[in-house]
């Protein structure tokens, strides 16, 4: 069953630094913001922690057991733990999903490579709140610019991707991250020193209970998911790459502790600013785009700090785009023979089109909905709120149904040689909490509980 010559992660800290690499990235810095702001403050954060100790880490372990347990991507995984069986069909809803994330991710990684060049080119400074917003729906909104970052970055994405995942991915990520908590630790200084900025952190910390509904529950385990990369098999494929000794349980917590805090991080750089220059903070997916901006030019210094800022955030959103790219690739390549690069050529050029048109719906193309979204909006809400909670859900029930409790534990311990003190805490929660929790969620959204209850 295991494929000794699979190519491995190269140290401890590689393999760490790797998955939070996937992890971390536009998920925590760019959308996390924007969902608690549309989804009325800290009463989405309440909903948002719950689900991501509840579902997210749990199904996180579970990825970690399918990968480095079969060795094989996200859909040959289920070929070899199941083979001939429909559970494959997770695989498949994992590698449709990295596509179509990949469809609205590369066109706001674009968006951040034209930040860059506006901080380079002076463009970016001395402008009033309204004007930055302005500015951006502009630019956002537009044909060429918007579509020429997207396939800059798709290019980006695809020359790392093609050498494989070695030299890539493990070597960007080791330096990026690091960095990437200092400048947000310095921002969020910055940020909390403003003027008016205690209602910022009230918005992001105190919570309204009454704000929690349906929706609001629906988007906190989407969030949650989305950042921690679970349900889509990102991190089946990642921990195929995980040698017999990484500790995987510890890595899952280090991973989730790690991104959690990215995202914390970001509430505290954005939400006092919001307040402190009288932006909306239910604006939507600008809202970091436009808030930013403001407190740069309030530091000493601004424009080398937004430089950091723009560059590390680019770096961030690519090792994330990376690891959505790997999981098509990787798929199409073990699964279809085809080289790596021809398998990494397939999968961009697809990608693209959809990154096209998802980037042209926010301008010309922005009354063309699909359920009263637009393809962008789309896009995300069909990959966040429904595929990956449903991807964890299967991947939950597939481990605690069909795997042999035994082989579960002896590959979450490594043949026994580190402890899972918790281990019939963890079974028990991927077999039964996870599985029926997200189903609640599920019919709770499309109103069925409501409904019940009514009837009674
Ligand atoms: N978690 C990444 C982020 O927060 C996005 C992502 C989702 C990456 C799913 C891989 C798989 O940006």
């Amino acid at each position: 069953m295991t494929n000794k010559k699979r190519v491995t992660f190269g140290s401890r800290l590689g393999v760490i630094l790797a998955t939070v690499g996937c992890a971390v990235g536009l998920g925590n810095i760019w959308r996390f913001p924007y969902m608690l702001g549309v989804n009325g403050g800290a009463a989405f954060l309440l909903v948002y922690a719950i689900c991501i100790v509840v579902l997210g880490l749990p199904v996180m372990i579970t990825e970690f057991f399918i990968g480095r347990h079969s060795r094989k991507n996200a859909a040959g995984a289920f070929k070899v733990l199941a083979p001939g069986t429909k559970w494959i069909v997770i695989g498949y809803n994992g590698v449709l999903a990295a596509f179509l994330i990949l469809g609205f991710y590369f066109v706001v990684a674009g968006w951040t490579l034209e930040y860059i060049l506006q901080v380079v080119t002076g463009s970016l400074t001395g402008k009033t709140a309204v004007e930055f917003a302005s500015d951006f729906t502009r630019f956002s909104s537009g044909i060429f610019r918007p579509i020429f970052w997207t396939v800059v970055f798709t290019a980006l994405t695809h020359i790392v991707i093609v050498p494989g995942v070695k030299k890539g991915i493990e070597r960007a990520s080791k330096i990026l991250m690091p960095v990437l908590f200092f400048i947000l630790i310095v921002l969020c200084i910055r940020s909390a020193t403003l003027p008016n900025a205690g209602a910022g952190l009230s918005f992001l910390f105190n919570p309204d209970f009454s704000k929690i509904d349906s929706s609001v529950i629906l988007s906190g385990m989407g969030q949650a998911f989305f950042s921690l990369s679970v349900g889509m098999g990102c991190l089946i494929t990642y921990s195929s790459y995980f040698g017999k000794e990484t500790h995987l349980q510890k890595t899952a917590v280090q991973v989730t502790i790690l991104d959690s805090l990215v995202a914390i991080l970001a509430g505290i750089m954005i939400f006092p600013a919001v307040f402190s220059f009288g932006i909306e903070p239910t604006v939507g997916p600008e809202l970091v785009f436009i808030t930013l901006p403001n407190v740069f030019s309030q530091m000493p210094l601004g424009t080398l700090w937004s430089l950091i800022f723009y560059v590390l955030l680019a770096l961030a959103a690519l090792t994330s785009t990376i690891s959505l790219h790997e999981v098509a690739t990787a798929y199409v390549h073990e699964e279809y023979q085809m080289t790596r690069s021809r398998a990494a050529l397939v999968v961009s050029a697809g990608v693209l089109v959809f990154a096209t048109l998802s980037s042209l719906s926010l301008g010309v193309l922005k009354d063309y909905t699909i359920f009263g979204l637009t393809f962008f909006d789309f896009l995300d809400y069909v990959t966040t709120k429904i595929m990956l909670p449903f991807g964890g859900m299967l991947i939950c029930i597939f481990v605690g149904t069909q795997i042999d409790r035994k082989i579960l534990k002896a590959e979450l311990t490594n043949q026994g040689t580190v402890p899972f003190y918790f281990f019939n805490t963890y079974a028990f929660f991927i077999k039964y909490i996870a599985p029926v929790a997200i189903s609640i969620v599920f019919l709770n959204e499309l109103g069925l509980i409501e409904w019940i209850r009514r009837m009674f």
